[in-house]
């Protein structure tokens, strides 16, 4: 790295000044950040009560020389940028020479580190600006720094922070951004003497996403990767069906820097529209490259803003990316059973488990299809928890259980027993106690109508797999798409026209909309009065009470004024769609279910209800074996 100086004033002017230490996580992000930048491939963050009282980073990065030390903690001393105009074009995380100097003000430091080609490590004390002489110590290269007591000298921000297990949340919602955005990189997370995790640092994003927020996180997501006009999107989303109650786990990356965004959030949500229920939202891991020059990051002091300088392109770049892994998607939501997790004690609240060492490797075979994992979790040590794995079928499949061998010594170590099953042993010809034959599966494609639950759940049988449709969800969605695609070319004429009489604002915005309604099927006429004349309407409508419907798509115009046509339009649609769709509850005659499942089955792009319900759920044959016990 290069030597440590302190910028020219004009350039330390233009930067984005600012408080940089707000809380303990602010230090936190700081020192990683700083680690990275100095190209550690092992960073371990450690803390107590919530950061306030101590905060450990270590790195195996390239160090800082001894003659450098002490300049590192002036105010605009960094070694990442020279002059103003590198700030056009940052390709590191830091470059304000703020942080050390912000941290040092308000906290009792202690840095020991050794540069590359050093013989002997350096040990440096600093406290609220008092410093001692840097002294010989025993390190290996790298860096780490300790902060005790932070904001010990100012009372007022000390009263500002939250509880300790608050700032303890804050600081993992930090390193775990920091940590899948670079899954090249080893990290450990300790709190209160506890690890919390660990990433094996292989390169591997999928292996850094499950590290960091689980299995079951990483089982709901589908890889996003593509290109246009010079953006790269890649990473991951989460499949509909499991979007969110909040934007919490909306991940955005521009250039390896987490940034907070409106603009790509909008991207994302757009790409789900009409999949997503309402008050739903997305996840995603995202990751956007783009010419350092087209971003400017230099915009806030926290450094989690930045400013795009080409929105379309990157918002277009988004949007393409993530809807063409939606379309791919053809998977539908299994109705799960796992009799090894129904029969277990639930879990408590927050507990966790852990894998970290699995014996006997999972390729080897092994006599009751089995292999013990040794397990470290938070509470106290559960031994013989049980869960299922399938056995790995492939090398690329087996990879992904190596990196959860990652080997982690930690007091609070259990056993959990792993199941193998294969996929192949679990077909019924293999399965060891099946007796009476079984009745020939539904040929290829073919299906077999098997009836109707609850007057509401079409049951289906197809191929090795049971069906459950929503026959009210998936209408609503084939009417969705077919009013979509003909627009005004399918209305049909009324008998007996309906008058409609509105409130004046609701009357107002009929009138002003008479064209848009037309492309929605409708022939509204203005009837004076506070009155409008309906004598046409989409023929699915026909029986429907248009009062009603005019009524409320009125209040709907009058709520939203500003919102674009394509979107009203799409509105109108949903509403007739709901309206016309068979209703849950009511009776259907076979022959419409079964007509009705033909067109469902032959299309893959109806899979959620224009509100973001699913709209099939399956249940393979195969667990259901595994239920009755048939296979292991
Ligand atoms: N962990 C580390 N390993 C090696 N060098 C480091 C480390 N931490 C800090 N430094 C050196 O100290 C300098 C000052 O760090 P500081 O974080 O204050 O500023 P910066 O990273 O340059 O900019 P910013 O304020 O935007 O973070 C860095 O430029 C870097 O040269
Ligand atoms: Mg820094």
């Amino acid at each position: 790295m290069p030597r440590i100086h302190v910028l020219d004033k004009a350039t330390a002017d233009k930067i984005a000044a600012g408080e940089v230490v707000e809380r303990p996580s602010s230090v936190v992000k700081e020192f990683v950040e700083n680690a990275l930048d100095a190209g550690a491939k092992k960073i371990t963050v450690e803390i107590t009560d919530g950061g306030k009282s101590y905060i450990r980073v270590a790195d195996d990065g390239c160090g800082i020389v001894r003659e450098d030390v002490r300049v590192a903690f002036k105010s605009h001393a960094t070694s990442k940028i020279s002059t103003a105009d590198d700030l056009s074009a940052i390709g590191t995380l830091g470059f304000r020479g703020e942080a050390l100097a912000s941290i040092a003000a308000v906290s009792r430091v202690e840095l020991l580190t050794c540069a590359e080609g050093e013989s002997v490590g350096t040990l440096y004390r600093i406290e609220g600006g008092e410093d001692s002489e840097p002294e010989d110590a025993g390190c290996p290269v790298g860096t780490t720094l300790v902060v005790r007591d932070l904001f010990y000298n100012v009372p007022a921000r000390l009263k500002f922070l939250k509880k300790d297990t608050q700032e303890g949340n804050y600081i993992a919602s930090v390193l775990e951004r920091i940590a899948v955005s670079h899954p090249s990189v080893a990290f450990r997370f300790i709190r209160d003497s506890k690890p919390v995790f660990s990433t094996a640092g292989d390169g591997s994003l999928k292996a850094a996403v499950y590290a960091v927020f689980g299995r079951e996180f990483t089982s709901q997501l589908l890889a996003v990767d593509g290109e246009s006009n010079g953006v790269r999107v890649f990473g991951y989303t989460v499949k509909p069906i499991f979007c969110k109650g909040s934007r919490a786990m909306q991940m955005f990356y521009v250039n390896g820097r987490f940034v907070k965004s409106t603009l790509l959030l909008s991207a994302l949500e757009a790409a789900y529209k009409n999949s997503v229920m309402v008050g739903r939202f997305p996840a995603c891991v995202l990751f956007l490259t783009l010419p350092p020059e087209t971003v400017d990051v230099n915009v806030h002091p926290a450094k989690t803003e930045v400013r795009l300088y080409d929105e379309r392109r990157v918002f277009d770049a988004v949007y393409g990316a993530v809807q063409s892994a939606l379309v791919a998607d053809t998977s539908r939501p299994q109705a799960a059973f796992n009799p090894a997790k129904a029969f277990a004690p639930a879990p408590e609240k927050g507990e966790q488990l852990h894998v970290s060492q699995i014996t006997p490797a999972p390729n080897l075979p092994t006599a009751d299809n089995t292999a013990r994992f040794t397990v470290k979790e938070y509470g106290a040590p559960q031994s013989g928890t049980e869960d299922t794995f399938r056995r790995p079928s492939s090398p690329e499949e087996g990879k992904q259980l190596d990196f959860l061998e990652d080997e982690y010594n930690t007091p609070n170590v259990a056993t959990l027993k792993v199941t193998f099953h294969d996929e192949t042993a679990a077909a019924p010809e293999q399965a060891p106690q099946q007796t009476a034959p079984e009745p020939p599966a539904a040929p290829e494609a073919e299906f077999r109508l098997l009836g109707e639950a609850f007057k509401t759940y079409l049951i289906v049988e197809q191929k090795n797999k049971l069906m459950l449709i929503d026959k009210h969800a998936a209408h609503e969605r084939i009417l969705f798409e077919k009013f979509r695609a003909e627009q005004h070319s399918s209305s049909q004429m009324l008998l007996q026209p309906v008058t409609v009489t509105l409130s004046a604002d609701e009357y107002a915005a009929v009138t002003e909309n008479l064209p848009l309604l037309s492309d929605a099927g409708y022939d509204v006429s203005d009837f004076g009065d506070r009155t409008v004349k309906v004598s046409a309407c989409p023929p699915e409508l026909a029986g429907e009470d248009l009062t009603e419907l005019i009524t409320e798509i009125a209040s709907y115009l009058v709520n939203n004024v500003r919102t674009v046509m394509p979107e009203k339009l799409d509105w109108i649609y949903h509403s007739m769609a709901c309206r016309a769709a068979v209703k849950a509850g009511n009776n259907t005659p076979p022959q419409e279910m079964e007509h009705f499942v033909r067109e469902l089955l032959a299309r893959d792009d109806i899979r959620t209800c224009p509100h973001g319900r699913p709209v099939i759920v399956e249940l393979s044959r195969a667990d259901l074996e595994r239920m009755f016990r048939r296979t292991v």
